[in-house]
Protein backbone atom coordinates (compact mmCIF):
# COMPACT_ATOMS: atom_id res chain seq x y z
CA UNK A 1 0.00 0.00 0.00
CA UNK A 2 1.71 3.29 -0.57
CA UNK A 3 1.62 5.90 1.50
CA UNK A 4 -0.43 8.83 1.49
CA UNK A 5 1.19 12.04 3.01
CA UNK A 6 0.58 15.44 4.24
CA UNK A 7 2.81 17.63 4.38
CA UNK A 8 1.75 21.54 6.17
CA UNK A 9 3.46 24.24 5.79
CA UNK A 10 4.99 23.62 2.49
CA UNK A 11 6.11 26.29 1.31
CA UNK A 12 8.79 27.21 3.58
CA UNK A 13 12.60 26.36 3.83
CA UNK A 14 12.27 22.48 4.82
CA UNK A 15 8.46 22.06 2.83
CA UNK A 16 10.17 23.21 -0.57
CA UNK A 17 12.88 20.23 -0.47
CA UNK A 18 11.00 17.68 1.45
CA UNK A 19 7.74 17.71 -0.61
CA UNK A 20 10.16 17.19 -3.92
CA UNK A 21 12.09 14.15 -2.20
CA UNK A 22 8.37 12.48 -0.44
CA UNK A 23 7.51 12.64 -4.16
CA UNK A 24 10.34 11.19 -5.83
CA UNK A 25 9.93 8.74 -3.47
CA UNK A 26 6.60 7.62 -2.67
CA UNK A 27 5.22 9.70 -6.15
CA UNK A 28 4.00 12.64 -6.94
CA UNK A 29 -0.07 11.77 -6.20
CA UNK A 30 0.93 10.52 -2.98
CA UNK A 31 2.28 13.56 -1.75
CA UNK A 32 -0.44 16.34 -0.93
CA UNK A 33 1.57 19.73 0.05
CA UNK A 34 -0.42 22.68 2.16
CA UNK A 35 0.45 25.91 2.81
CA UNK A 36 -1.40 29.53 3.36
CA UNK A 37 0.03 30.38 0.46
CA UNK A 38 0.34 29.20 -3.21
CA UNK A 39 3.51 27.26 -4.17
CA UNK A 40 6.62 27.77 -6.38
CA UNK A 41 5.56 26.38 -9.96
CA UNK A 42 7.64 22.64 -9.33
CA UNK A 43 5.56 21.87 -6.28
CA UNK A 44 1.84 23.24 -7.75
CA UNK A 45 2.85 21.26 -10.61
CA UNK A 46 4.12 17.97 -9.14
CA UNK A 47 1.28 16.72 -6.96
CA UNK A 48 -1.51 17.43 -5.50
CA UNK A 49 -1.63 21.37 -3.54
CA UNK A 50 -4.27 22.63 -1.17
CA UNK A 51 -4.54 25.94 0.62
CA UNK A 52 -4.79 25.05 4.69
CA UNK A 53 -4.00 27.24 7.83
CA UNK A 54 -3.23 24.87 10.35
CA UNK A 55 -4.47 27.22 12.92
CA UNK A 56 -8.37 26.40 11.26
CA UNK A 57 -9.12 22.94 12.51
CA UNK A 58 -12.18 22.61 10.75
CA UNK A 59 -10.39 23.44 7.00
CA UNK A 60 -7.82 21.02 8.25
CA UNK A 61 -9.97 18.57 9.51
CA UNK A 62 -11.25 18.50 5.81
CA UNK A 63 -8.23 17.83 4.13
CA UNK A 64 -7.73 14.62 6.85
CA UNK A 65 -11.22 13.47 5.65
CA UNK A 66 -10.54 13.73 1.38
CA UNK A 67 -6.86 12.47 1.68
CA UNK A 68 -6.73 10.02 4.99
CA UNK A 69 -3.10 10.65 5.27
CA UNK A 70 -0.82 8.12 6.45
CA UNK A 71 1.74 9.89 7.20
CA UNK A 72 1.79 13.99 8.40
CA UNK A 73 4.43 16.27 8.54
CA UNK A 74 3.88 19.56 10.10
CA UNK A 75 6.45 22.14 9.33
CA UNK A 76 3.97 25.25 9.54
CA UNK A 77 6.00 27.49 12.49
CA UNK A 78 7.45 31.33 13.29
CA UNK A 79 11.45 31.21 13.71
CA UNK A 80 13.33 32.57 16.58
CA UNK A 81 13.89 36.06 14.64
CA UNK A 82 10.28 36.90 13.34
CA UNK A 83 8.90 35.31 16.77
CA UNK A 84 10.97 37.53 19.05
CA UNK A 85 8.66 40.35 16.64
CA UNK A 86 5.17 38.84 16.69
CA UNK A 87 5.50 36.30 20.54
CA UNK A 88 2.03 35.75 20.74
CA UNK A 89 1.02 34.90 17.10
CA UNK A 90 4.85 32.89 17.49
CA UNK A 91 2.89 30.89 20.50
CA UNK A 92 -0.62 30.47 18.68
CA UNK A 93 0.60 28.84 15.86
CA UNK A 94 3.57 27.04 17.18
CA UNK A 95 1.41 24.82 19.95
CA UNK A 96 -2.40 25.03 18.22
CA UNK A 97 -1.22 24.49 15.18
CA UNK A 98 0.86 21.14 16.81
CA UNK A 99 -2.41 19.79 19.02
CA UNK A 100 -4.48 20.27 15.79
CA UNK A 101 -2.40 18.19 13.74
CA UNK A 102 -1.52 15.83 17.35
CA UNK A 103 -5.51 15.57 17.78
CA UNK A 104 -6.38 14.95 13.57
CA UNK A 105 -4.10 12.35 13.74
CA UNK A 106 -5.59 10.64 16.58
CA UNK A 107 -8.81 10.93 15.11
CA UNK A 108 -7.49 9.73 11.75
CA UNK A 109 -5.72 6.99 12.51
CA UNK A 110 -2.30 8.00 11.62
CA UNK A 111 0.34 6.08 11.11
CA UNK A 112 3.33 8.60 11.97
CA UNK A 113 3.87 12.02 12.53
CA UNK A 114 6.43 14.38 11.93
CA UNK A 115 7.19 17.22 13.97
CA UNK A 116 10.45 19.67 13.89
CA UNK A 117 12.22 20.78 16.80
CA UNK A 118 15.50 22.99 17.06
CA UNK A 119 18.81 23.74 18.56
CA UNK A 120 16.58 26.94 20.19
CA UNK A 121 15.13 24.67 22.73
CA UNK A 122 18.85 25.05 24.69
CA UNK A 123 19.32 28.75 26.76
CA UNK A 124 22.40 30.40 28.14
CA UNK A 125 22.48 27.58 31.35
CA UNK A 126 22.70 24.76 28.68
CA UNK A 127 26.29 23.21 28.00
CA UNK A 128 27.21 24.51 25.25
CA UNK A 129 30.04 22.71 23.92
CA UNK A 130 28.63 19.23 22.36
CA UNK A 131 25.21 19.57 24.12
CA UNK A 132 24.08 16.76 25.20
CA UNK A 133 20.15 15.22 24.71
CA UNK A 134 20.04 15.83 28.25
CA UNK A 135 20.67 18.54 30.19
CA UNK A 136 19.71 21.97 31.46
CA UNK A 137 16.76 23.44 29.51
CA UNK A 138 16.25 27.27 29.91
CA UNK A 139 15.56 28.81 26.26
CA UNK A 140 14.34 32.47 26.24
CA UNK A 141 13.18 32.81 22.81
CA UNK A 142 9.18 31.81 22.60
CA UNK A 143 10.06 29.96 19.37
CA UNK A 144 12.54 28.22 21.64
CA UNK A 145 10.36 27.42 24.68
CA UNK A 146 7.45 26.88 22.25
CA UNK A 147 9.43 24.30 20.20
CA UNK A 148 10.23 22.89 24.04
CA UNK A 149 7.14 22.40 25.16
CA UNK A 150 5.82 20.82 21.41
CA UNK A 151 8.54 18.39 22.74
CA UNK A 152 7.15 17.35 25.64
CA UNK A 153 3.78 17.28 24.31
CA UNK A 154 4.74 14.85 21.61
CA UNK A 155 6.54 13.02 24.34
CA UNK A 156 3.18 12.89 25.92
CA UNK A 157 0.70 11.89 22.90
CA UNK A 158 3.06 9.04 22.08
CA UNK A 159 2.93 7.45 25.97
CA UNK A 160 -0.20 8.33 26.59
CA UNK A 161 -2.18 7.98 22.89
CA UNK A 162 0.13 5.69 21.39
CA UNK A 163 1.15 8.31 18.40
CA UNK A 164 4.21 7.21 16.78
CA UNK A 165 5.47 10.89 16.68
CA UNK A 166 9.11 11.93 15.28
CA UNK A 167 10.83 14.45 15.65
CA UNK A 168 14.29 15.87 14.97
CA UNK A 169 16.15 19.40 16.81
CA UNK A 170 17.52 20.52 13.69
CA UNK A 171 20.57 23.07 13.65
CA UNK A 172 20.76 26.00 11.37
CA UNK A 173 19.64 24.88 8.33
CA UNK A 174 21.34 26.06 4.77
CA UNK A 175 19.77 25.02 1.15
CA UNK A 176 19.96 26.87 -2.02
CA UNK A 177 16.15 25.65 -3.57
CA UNK A 178 14.19 28.07 -0.80
CA UNK A 179 14.81 31.19 1.10
CA UNK A 180 14.77 30.46 4.65
CA UNK A 181 11.83 32.05 7.20
CA UNK A 182 12.97 34.35 9.71
CA UNK A 183 15.56 32.92 11.83
CA UNK A 184 18.80 33.04 13.88
CA UNK A 185 20.73 31.09 11.49
CA UNK A 186 19.79 32.93 8.19
CA UNK A 187 23.24 34.66 7.46
CA UNK A 188 24.33 31.32 6.32
CA UNK A 189 21.89 31.17 3.83
CA UNK A 190 22.10 34.79 2.25
CA UNK A 191 26.05 35.45 2.82
CA UNK A 192 25.97 32.88 -0.33
CA UNK A 193 23.43 35.03 -2.55
CA UNK A 194 25.19 37.81 -1.59
CA UNK A 195 28.71 36.94 -2.73
CA UNK A 196 27.84 35.68 -5.94
CA UNK A 197 25.46 38.75 -6.94
CA UNK A 198 27.81 41.31 -5.02
CA UNK A 199 31.18 39.79 -3.33
CA UNK A 200 30.29 41.64 0.01
CA UNK A 201 27.95 40.53 2.71
CA UNK A 202 27.67 42.16 6.35
CA UNK A 203 26.59 39.45 8.67
CA UNK A 204 24.09 40.54 11.33
CA UNK A 205 26.05 38.12 13.53
CA UNK A 206 29.83 38.68 14.72
CA UNK A 207 32.88 36.89 13.25
CA UNK A 208 33.29 34.59 16.16
CA UNK A 209 29.64 33.54 16.88
CA UNK A 210 30.00 29.53 16.49
CA UNK A 211 26.76 27.55 15.84
CA UNK A 212 25.82 24.08 14.98
CA UNK A 213 24.52 23.76 11.14
CA UNK A 214 23.54 21.65 8.32
CA UNK A 215 23.11 21.62 4.96
CA UNK A 216 19.71 20.81 3.98
CA UNK A 217 20.59 17.00 1.68
CA UNK A 218 21.59 16.11 4.96
CA UNK A 219 18.71 17.52 7.05
CA UNK A 220 16.11 16.05 4.04
CA UNK A 221 17.72 12.48 4.55
CA UNK A 222 18.08 12.88 8.06
CA UNK A 223 13.92 13.34 8.44
CA UNK A 224 13.17 10.26 5.77
CA UNK A 225 15.63 8.38 7.68
CA UNK A 226 14.02 8.94 10.73
CA UNK A 227 11.05 8.29 9.98
CA UNK A 228 11.57 4.73 7.99
CA UNK A 229 13.29 4.02 10.98
CA UNK A 230 11.42 0.41 12.80
CA UNK A 231 9.74 2.27 15.71
CA UNK A 232 10.99 -0.39 18.34
CA UNK A 233 14.72 0.94 17.53
CA UNK A 234 13.81 4.80 18.97
CA UNK A 235 14.67 5.70 22.31
CA UNK A 236 13.62 9.39 22.20
CA UNK A 237 9.67 10.45 21.51
CA UNK A 238 10.59 13.98 22.24
CA UNK A 239 12.88 14.85 19.56
CA UNK A 240 16.39 13.79 18.77
CA UNK A 241 19.45 15.99 18.81
CA UNK A 242 21.47 16.24 15.36
CA UNK A 243 24.14 18.13 15.04
CA UNK A 244 25.83 19.16 12.02
CA UNK A 245 28.79 21.04 11.74
CA UNK A 246 29.87 23.97 13.71
CA UNK A 247 31.11 27.13 12.10
CA UNK A 248 31.68 31.24 12.94
CA UNK A 249 30.56 33.44 9.93
CA UNK A 250 34.46 33.96 9.80
CA UNK A 251 35.34 30.19 9.00
CA UNK A 252 32.04 30.45 6.66
CA UNK A 253 33.30 33.41 4.91
CA UNK A 254 37.13 32.20 4.43
CA UNK A 255 35.58 28.61 2.88
CA UNK A 256 33.94 31.17 0.41
CA UNK A 257 36.90 32.92 -0.14
CA UNK A 258 38.55 29.62 -1.65
CA UNK A 259 35.80 29.64 -4.56
CA UNK A 260 35.41 33.86 -4.49
CA UNK A 261 38.91 34.87 -3.92
CA UNK A 262 37.77 38.80 -3.39
CA UNK A 263 34.63 37.69 -0.92
CA UNK A 264 34.70 40.58 1.24
CA UNK A 265 32.79 40.40 4.67
CA UNK A 266 31.73 42.89 7.16
CA UNK A 267 30.23 42.80 10.50
CA UNK A 268 26.89 44.83 11.94
CA UNK A 269 26.16 45.88 15.31
CA UNK A 270 24.06 45.66 17.79
CA UNK A 271 21.48 43.49 15.84
CA UNK A 272 19.01 41.43 18.21
CA UNK A 273 19.66 38.15 16.41
CA UNK A 274 23.06 38.21 18.22
CA UNK A 275 21.49 37.52 21.75
CA UNK A 276 19.28 35.17 20.28
CA UNK A 277 22.55 32.90 18.81
CA UNK A 278 24.53 33.81 22.69
CA UNK A 279 22.15 31.62 24.20
CA UNK A 280 22.46 28.73 21.99
CA UNK A 281 24.50 25.92 21.93
CA UNK A 282 28.01 25.92 19.90
CA UNK A 283 28.22 22.19 18.79
CA UNK A 284 25.62 19.15 19.37
CA UNK A 285 26.24 15.93 20.85
CA UNK A 286 23.96 13.50 18.18
CA UNK A 287 25.44 9.98 19.34
CA UNK A 288 21.70 8.58 20.26
CA UNK A 289 20.40 9.27 16.73
CA UNK A 290 23.82 7.44 15.21
CA UNK A 291 22.81 4.43 17.92
CA UNK A 292 19.33 4.65 17.49
CA UNK A 293 18.44 5.26 13.79
CA UNK A 294 22.11 5.16 12.30
CA UNK A 295 22.68 8.82 11.50
CA UNK A 296 25.98 9.70 9.84
CA UNK A 297 26.13 12.70 8.52
CA UNK A 298 27.49 13.40 4.60
CA UNK A 299 28.79 17.33 3.92
CA UNK A 300 31.35 18.75 5.71
CA UNK A 301 31.86 22.49 5.52
CA UNK A 302 34.08 22.43 2.09
CA UNK A 303 31.25 19.74 0.77
CA UNK A 304 28.34 22.19 1.32
CA UNK A 305 30.10 25.38 0.25
CA UNK A 306 30.68 23.78 -3.19
CA UNK A 307 27.67 22.70 -3.55
CA UNK A 308 25.97 25.73 -2.38
CA UNK A 309 27.42 27.76 -4.93
CA UNK A 310 27.28 25.75 -7.61
CA UNK A 311 23.59 25.36 -7.48
CA UNK A 312 23.17 28.87 -7.03
CA UNK A 313 25.45 29.66 -9.79
CA UNK A 314 23.39 27.03 -12.09
CA UNK A 315 20.27 28.87 -11.13
CA UNK A 316 21.71 32.39 -12.65
CA UNK A 317 22.85 30.78 -15.34
CA UNK A 318 19.67 29.26 -16.47
CA UNK A 319 17.70 32.56 -15.57
N1 LIG B 1 17.08 28.06 12.10
C1 LIG B 1 16.24 28.30 13.23
C2 LIG B 1 16.27 29.73 13.61
O1 LIG B 1 17.29 30.35 13.42
C3 LIG B 1 16.69 27.47 14.40
O2 LIG B 1 15.96 26.31 14.41
O3 LIG B 1 15.32 30.21 14.13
Amino acid sequence: MPETILVIGSNGQIGTELVAELRRINGGSNVIACDIKEPDYDTLNAGPFEFSDVLKKENLKALFQKYRPTQVYLLAALLSAVGEQKPKMAWDLNMNGLFNVLDLAIEFQVKKVYWPSSIAVFGPHSPQFNTPQYCVMDPNTVYGFSKLAGERWCEYYFNKYGLDIRSIRYPGLIGWKAAPGGGTTDYAVHIFHEALQKGTYESFLSADTALPMMYMNDAIRATIQLMDAPAEQLTIRSSYNLGGISFTPDTLAAEIRKHIPDFKISYSDHDLRQAIADSWPKSIDDSQAQKDWGWEIEYDLAGMTRDMLQNLKDIKISN
